[in-house]
């Protein structure tokens, strides 16, 4: 599907994480600060629908936006399942990806992305330790 004709403009992958609620929360307040006329379709993406509704319900309790969950997408996806890592990429503009540590479950995703024409992004903050042989 061309770029322009997907359904989300933004997936915020691992919005459940530490850090990835925290992305989502700012994705969330930018939305809100350029107004409705500007808003880009947005969803969040996770292996627990639970999790991804709580963070935006907190989200939108902070934000004080109460029809926030109704308005962002919620995408289930697991790295270990590359049909879904498919699915999601497929459904998107941008991938970021918030799911680490990326030495382990980095590749699918970027695989998932290149093979569907996605741009993504993460957030890796880690410094990889030497293998001592
Ligand atoms: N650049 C920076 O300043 C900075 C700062 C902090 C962290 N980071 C980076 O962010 C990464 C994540 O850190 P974090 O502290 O947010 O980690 P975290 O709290 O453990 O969150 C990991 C996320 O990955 C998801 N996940 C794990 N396995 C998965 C799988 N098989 N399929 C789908 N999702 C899966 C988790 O989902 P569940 O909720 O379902 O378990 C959760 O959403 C780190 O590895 C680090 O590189 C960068």
């Amino acid at each position: 599907m061309e770029i322009n004709q997907r359904p989300y403009h933004l997936v915020v992958f691992g919005a459940s994480g530490f850090t990835g609620q925290f992305v989502a929360e700012e994705v969330a307040r930018e939305q809100v600060a350029s107004g409705q006329s500007s808003s880009l379709p947005w969803a969040v993406a996770g292996r627990s629908r639970e999790k991804l509704q709580r963070v935006l319900e907190r989200a939108a309790l902070k934000l004080g936006r109460p029809t926030l969950s109704s308005k962002v997408g919620i995408i289930i996806c697991d790295v270990t399942n590359p049909a879904s890592l498919d699915e999601m990429a497929k459904q998107a503009a941008i991938v970021l990806n918030c799911v680490g540590p990326y030495r382990f479950y980095g590749e699918p995703v970027v695989k998932a992305c290149v093979e569907n024409g996605t741009s993504c992004i993460d957030i890796c903050g880690e410094p990889q330790t030497p293998l001592k042989h």
